[in-house]
């Protein structure tokens, strides 16, 4: 186009209007429609099938994200959903970070550059056993603020952190309405859960959020999850470990499933959840027999909650989830392989399923077949919800089995394609290989430095003071895990509480708690299930005259769910006495709370000195010296090591260790508390049992062991030589059996059924032998599997020697043309059972 100086105005309108005109043509073929109706969520008119699952972008790294997304798809997901995690972005008030894991428009363009779709859960309040729910604590801090309800102050600020991530999103034409991978958008999170409390202020707040997000104008429906109320057009979802009975509260939108939790987080002193692949199975097909058609895992990849991001209180380091993809990235198998498999028969009934008539007849004994006609094709699916008997059924003139709470899936109703129940899938067993760089682990050299405390315990010296207990967040902004509360007291045998049995007594809603007197350590207590404690140590050393009480309270991740769990103090809610006892045995108290209380929050180490960075000032402080303290509080220690070689994940043990916060140079890959042992009772000696439903309880595993003794080190935080570790133990711990470790798959189990293509795989490595195979009715399980009494007549180990063996991956077909006819196997359908090592 020629611009000639003398244009005039009405021309230059008009080529204005004419390049307008030509962009958002250009633009809106590049947009991609989404919109919905009772069914289905529609692409370009066209309803879908949408398989999703959650990674959220700062539990791993940017490094990690490209083969996470990838594995993603290669098992059969359309969508990655993700929470914003504001108090990430937005640490202080309007200084934004979205740099490394905070990137989150790296991360949307790593979806779409997989081709996958993605949902945004912008919240930004997200729950998700992040610190706070994911708020920053300096809102809470905000002067008038009510979080979470009908208030100026938190909507404006809520308003404001929305609208800054829609404009990032929109800037980079990231909604699909603008060509972009986001499909849908979520605002708030499971409000519907806790809203009854915040009354007819909460009912307000809902409709405003629903406005307030219409107004964003993102061109893609948004959700509300668990908001049986939610105020249309907001799409209300469902959570949960099964969603098939539930029902949208809007007859136009279709039923969606937002947190299908594919097992559960794990807490310090916790037990190790476990949901069987076969349970999560079941509740997918269950869903979509129900006329579901949009599902998504939570989590597909749980990761690791680095630095301070754990929420809880004390949910750890770990964030693994038990999901198809494992902390460090690698396939979760058979959960991975199960669902794939049952992913690809659900998108190649893709229309069937969203455009299909449905017709469900009651079987009788809790089983139903439900199917599906469109034109000409029929699909069904037949459930048992029984919990403990098979089901043998007549259906159009055939009989079929379906095992106790499973469902099978027939593409055209005649022939079995999927069953929940029957695992196909190898059984990977990871092992973890020491370093091979450093063989033992008392190779590691390990320098060390006290944690000087001596400014509070023996100085009592703060930044303020003030004439109350303070409330922890209110001082330290949560800056810091740390703060102390230092007062003085004159004591004199006059006073009436002066004994020969003196106490400490502090009414206390810290995770920790760290008690010294005159500079003199009393005694150290942490809360246990309960997050409001009482710290009752007896105390020989007050004296006359003047005593220093230094209490230092530590936060292990501040509370992110339930109703007004913002408002949940933490720190000395006290009261805080002197408790003396008398020899006449009366008891006299002397009530320290409204003392003069001098605050400090953080450690000098961690948060001034920064003794784990790599370029700190202090770095001529440590000492080499034998005489290095092991089980004493508030040491650092230090050693440099090589990173094992390859490129399989990195953990390093910290087996020994009390509690604390390791950093690999320079950065936290978070806190640790191996000491912290689960309860001996609850976990069941016997085989986890898939059927019946799931909760948070069954098949725990792990009863008197530490939750995590492992902790990742993601390969970009390593460097090729020389690399730093440094742990700041605050309970006492020993390092010496510290050491690093690769994680890889050091072999599989499979049980796989007649009329299947069994695939071995040892992950990147190769299979190196096969100890057991046998086709027929074999017994046991992985590791001791036995010959039953039928088998193929072909000897099945030197089938599986001759394919397998020297091979990364190798196919079987689970036939009696592979491995004869198993005769004398009754009705029993045939299984080949596996172990190979890798
Ligand atoms: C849900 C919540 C998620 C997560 C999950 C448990 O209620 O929406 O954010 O916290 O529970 O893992």
């Amino acid at each position: 186009m020629i611009y000639s100086s003398n244009m005039n105005n009405h021309t230059l309108f008009s080529v204005l209007i004419a390049i307008i005109t030509i962009l958002s043509v250009t633009h809106s073929t590049l947009a991609t429609e989404v919109s919905q109706d009772g069914r289905a969520i529609l692409i370009n008119g066209e309803r879908k099938i949408i398989l999703s699952g959650s990674i959220h972008y700062p539990r791993s790294t940017p490094e990690m994200w490209p083969d996470l997304i990838k594995k993603s798809k290669d098992g059969g997901l359309d969508a990655i959903e993700t929470y914003v995690f504001w108090n990430s972005h937005e640490p202080v008030r309007r200084q934004y970070d979205f740099t490394g894991r905070n990137n989150l428009i790296r991360f949307l363009k790593t979806v779409e550059d997989a081709g996958l779709y993605a949902i945004l859960r912008i919240g930004p309040y997200a729950c998700a056993e992040w610190n706070y729910g994911g708020f920053p604590v300096w809102l809470h801090n905000m002067p008038g603020i009510e979080l979470r309800t009908n208030n100026k102050v938190f909507m404006d600020e809520m308003q404001n952190f929305t609208t800054l991530i829609v404009d990032m999103v929109k800037k980079e034409n990231l909604f699909a309405s603008q060509g972009g991978p986001i499909i849908l958008a979520q605002i708030e999170n499971e409000y519907g859960n806790v809203m009854a409390p915040y009354g007819d202020a909460g009912k307000e707040y809902l409709n405003w959020c629903a406005k307030m997000a219409v107004a964003q104008n993102i061109g893609v429906p948004w959700l509300m999850c668990q908001q049986s109320d939610a105020p249309q057009p907001m799409i209300n979802t469902c959570n949960g470990w099964y969603c098939h009975d539930f029902t949208p509260n809007n007859p136009n939108v279709p039923k969606i499933w937002t947190e299908n939790w594919t097992g559960w987080f794990k807490a310090w002193g916790g037990k190790r959840p476990y949901r069987t692949s076969e349970d999560v199975a079941y509740a997918v097909a269950r869903f979509f027999q129900t006329g579901g058609t949009l599902q998504n895992y939570y989590m597909y990849h749980g990761g690791t909650n680095f630095g301070r991001t754990t929420g809880g209180p004390y949910i750890s380091t770990s964030y693994d989830y038990d999901a198809p993809l494992d902390e460090y990235g690698n396939l979760n198998q058979p959960k991975y392989g199960h669902l794939k498999q049952l992913h690809d028969v659900l998108h190649s009934m893709e229309k069937v399923l969203t455009y299909g008539d449905i017709l469900k007849t009651d079987m009788g004994n809790s089983v139903t077949v439900t199917s599906y006609k469109y034109n000409n094709i029929s699909s069904c699916f037949i459930n048992n919800d029984n919990t403990s008997v098979d089901a043998t059924i007549t259906f159009q003139g055939q009989n079929f089995t379906i095992p106790a709470w499973s469902v099978s899936i027939l593409p055209d109703c005649k022939n079995e394609a999927y069953n929940t129940a029957k695992v196909n899938t190898q059984t990977s067993m990871k092992s973890k290989i020491s370093n091979e760089a450093e063989q033992e682990p008392s190779s590691l050299s390990w320098s060390w430095r006290p944690e000087i405390i001596s400014s509070y315990v023996k100085g009592g010296i703060g930044e303020f003071s003030a004439d109350v207990l303070l409330e922890q967040k209110a001082v330290t902004n949560d800056t810091s895990d740390y703060l102390w509360y230092m007062t003085s007291v004159n004591l004199d045998d006059k006073d009436p509480i002066w004994s020969e049995d003196m106490s400490l007594q502090i009414n206390t809603s810290s995770h920790v708690l760290h008690a010294y007197v005159n500079g003199k350590e009393v005694a150290s207590q942490y809360a246990q299930g309960h997050y409001h404690f009482v710290f009752y140590q007896k105390v020989n050393h007050f004296r006359k005259g003047k005593n220093l009480i230094s209490l230092l309270s530590a936060t292990v991740g501040l509370q992110n769910y339930g109703p007004f769990f913002d408002k949940t103090p933490v720190g000395l809610t006290g009261p805080v006495k002197i408790v003396g006892k008398k020899s006449n045995n009366e008891v006299v108290t002397k009530d320290l709370s409204s003392e003069t209380w001098t605050y400090a929050t953080g450690l000098q180490g961690l948060d001034n000195k920064k003794l784990y960075s790599e370029d700190s000032a202090y770095a001529l402080t440590w000492r080499n010296d034998r005489d290095m303290p092991i089980n004493r509080k508030m040491i650092w220690y230090k050693t440099t090591f090589e990173p094992p070689l390859g490129t399989d994940p990195v953990v390093v043990d910290l087996s020994g260790m009390g509690k604390g916060e390791a950093f690999v140079n320079g950065m936290s890959i978070g806190r640790y508390w191996p000491s912290y042992l689960a309860g001996k009772d609850g976990c069941s000696l016997n085989a986890c049992n898939y059927r019946g439903r799931y909760d948070n309880n069954k098949c725990v595993s792990n009863c008197g062991k530490s939750i995590q003794t492992e902790y990742h080190v993601p390969r970009s935080f390593l460097r090729d030589d020389v690399n730093s570790l440094v742990l700041f133990e605050e309970f006492g711990g020993n390092p010496t059996q510290v050491n690093f470790k690769s994680v890889r798959t050091g072999g599989a189990c499979a049980n796989a059924y007649e009329g299947n293509t069994l695939k071995l795989s040892c992950e990147g490595r190769y299979i190196s032998a096969i100890n057991f195979a046998s086709f027929g009715n074999p017994t046991g399980v992985c590791g001791s599997f036995q010959k039953g009494l039928c088998q193929g007549p072909n000897d099945a180990k030197t089938i599986l020697t001759k394919t397998c063996v020297g091979k990364e991956t190798c196919s079987v077909d689970v036939s009696e043309e592979v491995f004869g006819a198993a005769s004398s196997c009754g009705d029993e359908i045939k299984r080949l059972a596996v172990e190979i090592v890798c």
